[in-house]
């Protein structure tokens, strides 16, 4: 007869100091559950609910990375690398873990709750505003302003879908996007966000194309584009939280976004996103400018185009 060896064994510490052994191929979940230790697992550990949710506080960097279903549901509520679904990790070596949410968490918990910290992040923040829709508006019939609109938004969407954005605010005629909120690479992010400012700017020409005998004058837009830390978690009024990101980085790319207005120009990135992508955009769009808020000047590259 022949017997299989033994699994190797490792030691699983919780944040509060218990220490229970995991036995090789089990889940962080599994292993709480075989010893009867309380853990929130509102979709019964099929990697959809998320509620499950450890940080790694120790050996984060030998554990084998996330697999597509994990990556879609940690991607769904913004979490840094360090946050693991516990249903969804195997470990193959001793392992610290904080739970994130109560074991009793319900599946309001979340979105509605929180419970999800806020972390730094290097992000690209980009910042896009839809230029005289108050002048449309009284030219136009309200349905018709909401039809434009509407087209907008879905060029807009879908330009960030294409570029790997987050959509993460509606500001009114504009939207706030993030690129990088889900651990990728921050100068790949950085590259994706100036990339959905090109992909953006094409989709409002053929706005401006399909709907030349409608529009009193052409659709025009402002993108703002910066890089830099960020606080990016779920945020907002219970019930209505969304991943989103707070900060000076989030206040400058909208004071760029801004600031198109007065340069007379479709877009302007600041020099660090730009360097932070790799990506020369030129010496001769180089501006110094003082933003609101700021006690000392920005370098910007001013453009009109992208790519
Ligand atoms: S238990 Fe639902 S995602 Fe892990």
């Amino acid at each position: 007869m022949i017997v299989d060896p033994p699994k190797p064994v490792f030691r699983l510490t919780r944040s509060c100091g218990t220490t229970v052994l995991l036995a090789a191929g089990e889940s962080v979940l599994e292993t709480f559950r075989a010893h009867g230790i309380p853990h929130a697992s509102v979709c019964g550990g099929k990697g959809r609910c998320t509620t499950c949710r450890v940080r790694v506080l120790d050996g984060v960097e030998s554990v084998a990375p996330p697999e597509p279903l994990e990556i879609e549901a940690l991607s769904r509520i913004g979490a840094p690398p360090e946050v693991r679904l516990a249903c969804q990790l195997r470990p193959a070596c001793d392992l610290t873990v904080m739970p994130l949410l109560p074991a009793d968490a319900t599946a309001e918990d979340v979105i509605g709750g929180g419970g999800l910290d806020g972390h730094e992040a290097l992000v690209t923040v980009m910042f896009i505003d839809l230029r005289g829709s108050t002048a449309l508006g009284e030219s136009r019939l309200p349905y018709d302003v909401l039809f434009i609109l509407n087209r907008f938004f879905l060029e807009m969407t879908r330009a960030l879908a294409a570029s790997g954005g987050h959509y993460s605010n509606f500001t009114g005629d504009g939207l706030m996007a993030l690129y990088g909120q889900d651990g990728r690479d921050p100068a790949q992010a950085a590259r994706d966000a100036l990339n959905g400012a090109g992909l953006m700017l094409a989709g409002l020409e053929r706005i401006n194309r399909d709907l030349a005998t409608e529009l009193p004058q052409p659709l025009r837009m402002g993108i703002g584009i910066h890089a830099g830390e960020a606080i990016v978690g779920s945020m907002g009024p219970p019930g209505a939280q969304i991943v989103s990101a707070i900060g000076d980085t989030v206040n400058t790319a909208a004071r760029l976004e801004g600031l198109t207005k007065e340069l007379e120009c479709a877009v302007v990135v600041s020099r660090r996103a730009a360097r932070l992508a790799g990506v020369s955009l030129g010496d001769d769009t180089v501006q110094l400018v003082s933003l609101k808020g700021r006690s000392e000047p920005v370098e910007v590259h001013a453009l009109d185009r992208l790519g």
